[in-house]
């Protein structure tokens, strides 16, 4: 995890070329927006098809913000990366926003605030505790890869490249146990109908959307947008559709 966060922020200082600032994302009418689209109800890909929640409310933001959007989808691990080369002009994939994080990156406001959760078979382990001497799967280079990692006597931590690829071991037998968010989570278990069941949460987090460092400019317009859709109702609707409740920090 060290290693990752220090080649992040080195890429970053690195990269001589400019992030585009609001005055030229603006002027060109059109905003680049990068997701993984492998991370239901969050961001998918279904076909050519984009959904999912932060999919909508990206689009949402942007129309506030009178932009086209044209989308680019990235493996999970390489979306931060991408911002440090210029190559879109927001991640918006469910980034939890750590200090790691934001030694390579800058956040906007928390879009959603949610948890890390264990996911098992019925009779598996169901919390931290019981975690010990077990397989855990998680997706690579995320925060249940760093929060799993600090449970201890966990006999062995398995990364996939996709989170769908850490569930299907779970499904399969392969691990006691999957780590990941506890609304993607809820998803599973209501779809493999109590094939699986959803244990206690490991920790919290406060999800936000990424920019080039120093990106201010753009970080103020996605703020002012973000706050425009939770109080027009906007983002209650889309909440409400996704979730069945509402998924903003409190
Ligand atoms: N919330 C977790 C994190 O911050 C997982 C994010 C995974 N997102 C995705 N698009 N697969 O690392």
């Amino acid at each position: 995890m060290k290693k990752v966060a220090l080649t992040l922020a080195a890429l970053t200082l690195l990269t001589t070329a400019q992030a585009r600032t609001w005055a030229e994302i603006k002027q060109s009418g059109t905003i680049k927006i990068a997701t993984e689209g492998a991370f239901p109800p969050f961001n998918l890909l279904k076909g050519k098809e984009l959904t999912g929640f932060e999919v909508d409310l990206a689009n949402a933001l942007a129309k506030q913000l009178g932009l086209k959007v044209q989308w680019v989808t990235q493996p999970f691990d390489n979306l931060l990366i991408g911002l440090g080369q210029d190559r879109y002009d927001f991640v918006i994939a469910s980034h939890g926003i750590t200090p790691e994080r934001q030694k390579a990156v800058d956040f906007t406001s928390p879009h959603y605030c949610t948890g890390g959760a264990v996911v098992t078979k019925p009779g598996g382990p169901m919390n931290a505790a019981a975690l010990k001497g077990k397989t855990v799967a998680v997706q690579v280079g995320t925060t249940y890869l760093e929060n799993v990692r600090k449970v201890p006597g966990v006999k062995d931590v398995k990364t996939f490249p996709k989170d769908t690829d850490a569930q299907a071991a779970l499904m399969a037998g392969r691990v006691d146990a999957w780590v990941g968010d506890k609304f993607t989570g809820l998803d599973l278990v209501k779809a493999q109908k109590g094939k699986v069941v959803q244990g206690s949460l490991l920790f919290n987090e406060k999800i936000g959307m990424a920019v080039k460092k120093g990106n201010s400019s753009l970080v103020k317009e996605l703020n002012a947008a973000l706050a425009k859709a939770m109080s027009d109702g906007t983002y209650a609707k889309l909440s409400g559709k996704y979730f069945g409740t509402d998924v903003r920090c409190k």
